[in-house]
């Protein structure tokens, strides 16, 4: 029994490096060292204003001449984004991210930040696509987005 645990283990563990190495080698977008003319963004995501708690979509399309469907991820501030664990964001069927409902809170800027689109096909490489800023409209009672931040009392403006 406590073998076939092991077993069991070292399986799980060899999967989850499988991921993870497939996750860096995405990471570093170095990779992209051909020339790609098979495959390019047609839509590229621009700057964006959201609202609280509306939703906002950042706009990615990736056409290609190849057969091969792209996979397209998203990063947020260089990091991949787990769109499978995250419940207000949704990648569309174009490759756009949708998020349902923009969080923005005191303490709370999980959504704010600077987007990119990633594309891949597993033969040609991975392009990357423009870098995007989201910004949320409107301000939380203090913004405190990097500590140096200070509404002025009474302040209207
Ligand atoms: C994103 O695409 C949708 C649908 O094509 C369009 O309505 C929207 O204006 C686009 N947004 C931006 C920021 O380009």
């Amino acid at each position: 029994m406590a073998k076939r645990g092991a077993r069991l283990l070292l399986f799980l563990l060899f999967l989850s490096s499988l991921r993870s190495s497939r996750g860096s080698r995405h990471a570093d977008g170095g990779l992209a060292v051909r020339p790609f003319t098979l495959f390019w963004f047609s839509v590229e995501p621009v700057d964006t204003v959201a609202v609280r708690g509306a939703p906002v979509q950042l706009n990615c399309s990736v056409q290609s001449d190849t057969t091969s469907p792209p996979r397209v991820d998203w990063k947020k501030d260089g990091t991949f984004l787990n769109l499978a664990s995250d419940e207000r964001k949704q990648l569309l069927a174009d490759g756009s991210l949708l998020i349902t409902s923009v969080v923005h809170s005191k303490h709370n800027k999980p959504d704010e930040g600077v987007y990119q689109c990633v594309a891949s096909i597993e033969t040609l490489g991975t392009i990357v696509s423009r870098t995007a800023r989201l910004t949320v409209a409107g301000k939380p009672p203090t913004d405190t987005r990097d500590g140096c931040w200070v509404i002025r009392r009474g302040g209207k403006h």
